[in-house]
């Protein structure tokens, strides 16, 4: 695979955070072409000999168990390069384009690590320049637009130049290990196949908890907020990929029309039942992890007051035969007293039980843990060893950890997958424009009952598990989240 790849935006926050360590990760294992190049360009770019020891700090700072091999470093660095460019100019990027990338038989990656306000000059400069050709993939990541209307904007403008199979959109959930692991699970097992519908599934809940709060981006944060921030993506995507049916193969359009059907499959909520079925939160001051912390409208370059929420829980269902009367619960937030990310599959209650009161009332689980210990959790009743007639029981838990599994196998980072993906050209886990603006649809529509009702976020002291509404939305219904255990 030769090819190069163009980072705009390439000495800020995700490139230097994310992009330039998954990058050193596939050289470390031996996934790059000896000859691919990598171009950093930022207009106040260009000094090389300031930019690598920048690479390396950042890497330093922000990679767990960042133990650098001195040899592949050397040859990471020897393809980096930053240049000093308008990304918005033909001029500039002329310039750049004769002098780095007139080799037309190599592929061209050109990662838009940008705000969108930029995506449509960019890839007018680009064309204008000749670097629009059919080797060319373009990756962009959220957020795209915050509402369908500015979505279809964004993407017009990025379709008017490249084609659908060439655009690349980010999701960076769908790069994390466990989430493809569940399409594994699900589709290479035979053994859960004939269990996930509503014969069996009682309800399933989809959680996304931070520890962090909003701060150092709080005027982004405030214009999002967890609803477009986290639901219309992440969330939205893993529940696609629980609740799918399983496709033919593994090819791009196969898993994504898939995943098409079950978002045009969400049962859009009227007045009532958003009002229902949907819970917003704004964390006030508390405590996380025994330190003290404000609250939302107290982080620096927070305005005094706001409306925006930085928790929602919501109940969804799904229109389809598979997934009637089962519903799935999704919830996200900041400031939470633990960061996880899981999916838990809940099945229902035996029909009938033999065991009389004792040690009962727990159902089987499977959790699907995304993060930290990535692995799949599965909660059976077992008899608690002993004499005793009346046979009590326990909840025991088969325990897949992938970090014991797979003792000597490194997980890779989101990024790293996602990058080797585009770089080997398949783009099965990367969202279709269909899928994002089905996402939309859902969210605008509840967005506006919010402002119809309007609804604003309760308060919840940081640290805490959220508004009392999010326990009451499942507990109406005689069942309790899955927290953290
Ligand atoms: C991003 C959101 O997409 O995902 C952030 O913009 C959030 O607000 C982040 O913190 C969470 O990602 P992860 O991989 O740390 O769970």
């Amino acid at each position: 695979m030769t090819c190069d790849i163009l980072i705009f935006g390439g000495e800020g926050d995700l490139a230097l955070r994310k992009l330039y360590p998954a990058l050193y990760h596939l050289d470390l294992a031996g996934c790059l072409d000896e000859s691919l190049k990598i171009y950093g360009v930022a207009r106040n770019g260009g000094d090389q000999e300031t930019f690598v020891p920048r690479v390396r700090d950042w890497f330093e700072r922000t990679v767990s168990n960042s133990k650098i091999d001195e040899d592949v470093w050397t040859r990471f660095t020897a393809r980096l390069t930053t240049i000093g460019a308008d990304a918005t100019s033909s001029e500039s990027l002329g310039k750049m384009a004769s002098e780095y990338l007139a080799d037309e038989s190599r592929d061209l990656i050109v990662y838009l690590s940008t705000p969108p306000t930029i995506f449509s000059p960019i890839c007018q400069a680009l064309k204008a320049v000749g670097l629009v050709r059919p080797n060319t993939r373009i990756v962009v990541e959220k957020p795209l637009g915050d509402n369908l209307e500015s979505f279809r904007e964004i993407n017009e403008k990025l379709t008017s130049i490249f084609e659908e199979y060439q655009v690349y959109r980010i999701d960076h959930y769908l790069g994390k290990e466990t989430v493809q692991n569940l399409l594994a699970m699900r589709f290479a097992n035979a053994l859960f196949e004939p269990l996930w519908n509503n014969n069996y599934i009682d309800n399933v809940q989809i959680t996304v908890a931070e520890t962090v709060g909003a701060e150092g981006r709080w005027d982004f944060y405030d214009g999002a907020g967890a609803m477009r921030d986290m639901v219309q993506n992440h969330l939205l995507q893993l529940l696609c990929l629980a609740a799918m049916e399983p496709p033919s193969n593994l090819s791009a359009d196969a898993v994504r029309d898939e995943k098409l059907k079950v978002l045009r499959c969400l049962h859009p909520m009227d007045n009532a039942e958003i009002k229902a079925n949907t819970v917003r939160g704004q964390y006030g001051s508390g405590a996380v992890d025994g330190k003290p912390v404000v609250g939302y409208c107290e982080e620096s370059g927070a305005a005094p007051t706001s409306n925006t929420e930085t928790f929602v829980a919501i109940k969804a269902s799904i229109d389809n035969w598979r997934w009637a009367g089962v519903p799935f619960y999704l919830r996200t937030g900041k400031r939470l007293p633990k960061r996880y990310s899981e999916i838990v599959i809940q099945f229902k209650d035996v029909p009938h039980s033999i065991f009389g009161n004792v040690g009962t009332g727990s159902s089987n689980d499977l959790i699907i843990r995304l993060q930290p210990d990535e692995g799949i959790r599965l909660h059976v009743m077992n008899k608690v060893p002993g004499l005793d007639v009346s046979m009590p029981l326990q909840e025991v838990t088969l325990n897949l950890s992938f970090s014991q599994a797979f003792e000597s196998r490194r997980v890779p980072e989101a990024y790293e997958r996602l990058l080797f993906d585009v770089i080997r050209n398949n783009p099965t886990l990367f969202v279709r424009s269909d899928e994002v603006e089905q996402a939309w649809r859902w969210v605008d529509q509840i967005r506006a009952g919010w402002e119809r009702n309007n609804m604003r976020p309760e308060f919840y002291t940081a640290g805490s598990q959220g508004p009392s509404q999010s326990i009451g939305l499942v507990a109406r219904e005689g069942r309790s989240w899955h927290e953290f255990r």
